[in-house]
């Protein structure tokens, strides 16, 4: 394990936005992870996962910690369910087609999510109907600060909508090192989101198989989403916001057209980009950074944009948002 200075973290963020970290280090192991925390002592320590979903505004004054833990593997099962433990240093979209590849579905709504399976569980990753929440048993972390370990259970984690503890309470206090899924033994397709289920009718699959699912799954994306290996962005940009009935009402007589969906809470979720194709954001670029053409909720990287261009481009489409329906976005990525 080196601890490297100065170093930029370009390569390490999706949006591929240049920024300097005045400490680095990649750990592969929970004895490297134990002596790079040492060697940070009371200095702050910054976890990088997959930087899939971080936006770095400024240079990183701490030690970057990379978690590159490997591991995949089956603990068993309950009769319901089979345990996958995996490292946190798992690329997330190769653990989930090996996982198909075992013959074991639950996971194939999420493919092709970008990023590393310790940061699944800090936003709640979801996708096609299904967030992470309905697949987590628990995880493995290290205290930060004293370096003891700690597991979290689904209830500790307190999963919502792209959102968990670890973007509050436990924000910044732990390293995830590993997490362990429940795959049912007895599967069925969840094809609850209409575009999929469509999706699945074109392809002509009567009975679909986790396989099939995910072979959806991953047409959609890649017709929808930009390769950030191309065209650097970190996803959705922007948290599609939940608005009360009333209000929900008021936009849909207003905006015949608003994409909305009922909530379990009575609550309604728009579509944020909706919101912004129609306050006129949809592939237009300020600076270097630009809301993508095909999908006007992913923020792309046009080429050499800083964090500040992207920050502006941030406020802007949210005071046109804003100023259009009265609603307020909020972005969905880490903002550093
Ligand atoms: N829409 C537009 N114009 C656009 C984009 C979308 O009108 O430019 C409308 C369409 O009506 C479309 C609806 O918005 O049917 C929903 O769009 P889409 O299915 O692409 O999903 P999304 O709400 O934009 C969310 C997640 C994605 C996830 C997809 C599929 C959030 C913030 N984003 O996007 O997650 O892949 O659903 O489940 O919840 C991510 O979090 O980074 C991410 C990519």
């Amino acid at each position: 394990m080196q601890v490297l200075k100065n170093v930029d973290l370009r390569p390490f963020n999706t949006l591929q936005l240049s920024a300097r970290a005045s400490r680095y280090a990649e750990v592969a192991t929970l004895a490297e992870l134990r002596a790079a925390l040492a060697l940070a002592g009371a200095d702050p320590v910054f976890v990088l996962g997959g930087g899939s979903n971080l936006v770095l505004a400024r240079d990183v004054d701490a030690l970057v910690l990379r978690p590159l833990l490997p591991g995949r593997e089956l603990l068993g099962d309950d009769g319901a369910h089979r345990f996958v433990r995996l490292g946190a240093g798992e690329i997330w979209a190769d653990a989930v087609a090996w996982t198909l590849d075992q013959g074991w579905g639950g996971l194939e709504n999420l493919s092709l999510i970008p990023g590393r399976c310790g940061a699944a569980p800090i936003q709640n990753i979801g996708a096609y109907g299904v967030e992470l929440e309905a697949v987590f048993e628990r995880l493995e972390a290290l205290d930060l600060r004293s370096g003891e370990r700690r597991e979290f259970s689904r209830a500790d984690c307190r999963f919502g909508y792209r959102d968990s503890v670890f973007k509050h309470e436990a924000a910044g206090r732990y390293v995830i090192t590993a997490i362990v899924l429940r795959l049912p033994l007895r599967w069925t397709a969840r094809l609850g989101y209409r575009e999929l289920a469509e999706e699945i009718a074109r392809a002509g699959v009567a009975e679909p198989t986790p396989r099939d699912v995910a072979a959806a799954v991953i047409g959609l994306r890649e017709r929808k989403l930009p390769d950030w290996r191309r065209l650097g962005n970190a996803g959705s940009f922007f948290k599609n916001p939940v608005v009360d009935a009333a209000l929900f009402g008021a936009l849909r007589a207003a905006n015949p057209g608003i994409v909305g969906h009922e909530q379990a809470d009575g609550r309604f979720k728009l579509a944020a980009g909706w919101l912004i194709e129609q306050a006129g954001w949809k592939g237009r670029d300020l600076g270097r950074a630009g809301m993508f053409e095909r999908q006007a909720l992913v923020l792309v990287n046009r080429g050499d944009a800083t964090g500040a261009e992207v920050l502006a481009l941030c406020e802007a489409v949210r005071a046109a948002v804003r100023e259009r329906f009265g609603v307020e976005l909020e972005p969905e990525p880490l903002i550093v």
